[in-house]
């Protein structure tokens, strides 16, 4: 039987019924439902809408009521259509009429709203300490490594020489601004949309604060009809999530052509590859290929969830049902993929020797000779200008830089003396970075430290 029937001369169709229905993915939120009608029945009791024995018996019914669906003795049905009126039938069936008092000065568009928020919020601690471990692992895997010298691209080729530690750290910036949004985000989904009613408030002496104290909110939504028409916060969960993903998947990239033999610069441990069906050599990074894979699917869900709430008239549309999908998508997404690639970074091996050797050629200390001769005195271009055809020479001649003699070096300019060899070996072009924040030993190092004294920030 619904809810709502009184209005209605007839049943619905089956399959309306089913069409309509939100039991099969929202019973997730099982929960926070029961959290939310809590919280509701105290503050019904409190207020002397409904009696404190009232408020009690809901109260004590529904903490029996979670306890049995998590003992899974309970079966939700397409009938009732939702987690909230499948909880509501069910407390109604035990407890009679007083069960159906609890829906008193409550819509189900503020709880809803409010289930999603309390949701995310937890789901939003738990990227945050998932996204703790990756940073974590990046700083262990960086400290080993700051001394480990690689090649630094541009194009996806190669540039300057640079070290692995740094550029690890550059993903740790990337992932600890994913770290500080969602703390952001979490900051705009704390507030509490509950008693809203369904757009206009309600006639009843009700008490938000008193809700949102109960919750764990740290503030009230002031205006009634956007507590229930507003899914900025979901949005901006998902889009949290996406840029988290971007980043994965940057990474992702670079790992599987890092293991490919043509980079040979680290293997994927065994425990986090696959194999083919067919070619018995192949050892496959399959874990990150995923990852990337599935950052289409998670920009997938910002797209939908944005293209949901466009063109939405004030307040709430059935429309907003469908937001769950993609919220919990794209977080099961990402709490995933944080998860295994945090584990495959830790067990992968880096192959150092690999590593520097493609750092030493490719005339990637180009940028130092050229600094070599400004050093003394020429200008920038025209010292851009005779490295550049130095290269050129170099080329022709299949040898690296310093392997010229220092008669053909002063061919090019009689500024060169025997100092330049030692001024471009590839150790000296990361050592002689002065800037902040650069490649150098000591800029790394200074880097790590900085990282150290922040740590017990909380985000
Ligand atoms: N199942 C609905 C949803 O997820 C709950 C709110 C329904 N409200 C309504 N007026 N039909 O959005």
């Amino acid at each position: 039987m619904k809810l709502w029937k009184g209005r209605f001369s007839k049943e619905a169709s089956s399959s309306a019924d089913e069409f309509n229905a939100s039991i099969g993915f929202d019973q997730r939120l099982y929960r926070e439902d029961i959290q939310g009608s809590i919280a509701h029945a105290k503050m019904l009791g409190k207020q002397g809408i409904i009696s404190e024995q009232e408020a009690e018996l809901i109260v004590k019914t529904l903490g029996e009521i979670l306890q049995d669906i998590e003992d899974g003795k309970v079966e939700f049905t397409v009938e009732a259509e939702d987690i909230h009126m499948n909880i509501e039938t069910i407390l109604t069936r035990r407890i009679g009429a007083t069960g159906k008092k609890l829906h008193t000065a409550r819509s189900r568009n503020d709880q809803i709203a409010v289930d999603i928020r309390l949701y995310l919020k937890k789901e939003i601690s738990t990227v945050e300490r998932i996204l703790t471990e990756l940073l974590e692992a990046l700083e262990k895997l960086a400290k080993e490594h700051v001394e480990t010298v690689m090649p630094g691209y541009t194009h996806l080729q190669r540039a300057q020489p640079v070290t692995l530690a740094y550029h690890l750290l550059a993903y740790y910036q990337m992932f600890s601004r994913d770290r500080e949004r969602f703390s952001d985000c979490l900051g705009r989904t704390d507030r509490l949309p509950l008693g809203s009613g369904a757009l206009a408030g309600t006639t009843y002496n009700t008490d938000r604060d008193f809700l949102a104290e109960e919750l764990g909110f740290s503030h009230v939504l002031p205006n009634a009809m956007d507590a229930v028409a507003d899914r900025d916060f979901a949005i901006e969960f998902i889009s949290c999530c996406s840029i988290a993903m971007m980043h994965l998947s940057r990474f992702c990239e670079e790992l599987i052509l890092w293991s490919s033999a043509e980079f040979s610069f680290i293997e994927i441990d065994d425990s986090f590859s696959t194999g083919s069906s067919i070619m018995p050599q192949k050892k496959n990074p399959d874990m990150a290929e995923l990852i990337r894979g599935k950052t289409g699917r998670v920009y997938g869900d910002l797209m939908s969830l944005l293209t949901i709430c466009k063109g939405l008239p004030m307040a709430y549309n059935k429309d907003l049902q469908e937001d769950k999908l993609p919220v919990f998508d794209a977080a099961d997404t990402l709490k995933a993929s944080l998860s295994i690639f945090t584990e495959m970074l830790l067990t992968m091996k880096v192959k150092t020797e690999n590593m520097e050797r493609a750092a030493k050629y490719g005339y990637m200390n180009a940028t130092d000779a050229a600094d070599y001769l400004v050093s003394k005195g020429l200008p920038f271009r025209d010292c851009h200008e005779i490295i550049g055809k130095m290269v050129l020479y170099c080329i022709n001649k299949g040898i690296a830089l310093d392997e010229l003699s220092m008669e053909e070096f002063k061919s090019f300019s009689p500024e060169f003396s025997d100092d330049i060899y030692d001024c471009i070996s590839v150790r000296s072009c990361i050592k002689a970075k002065k800037s902040k924040g650069s490649t150098s030993f000591d800029s790394v190092r200074a880097q790590l430290a900085e990282i150290d004294k922040n740590k017990g920030v909380s985000y």
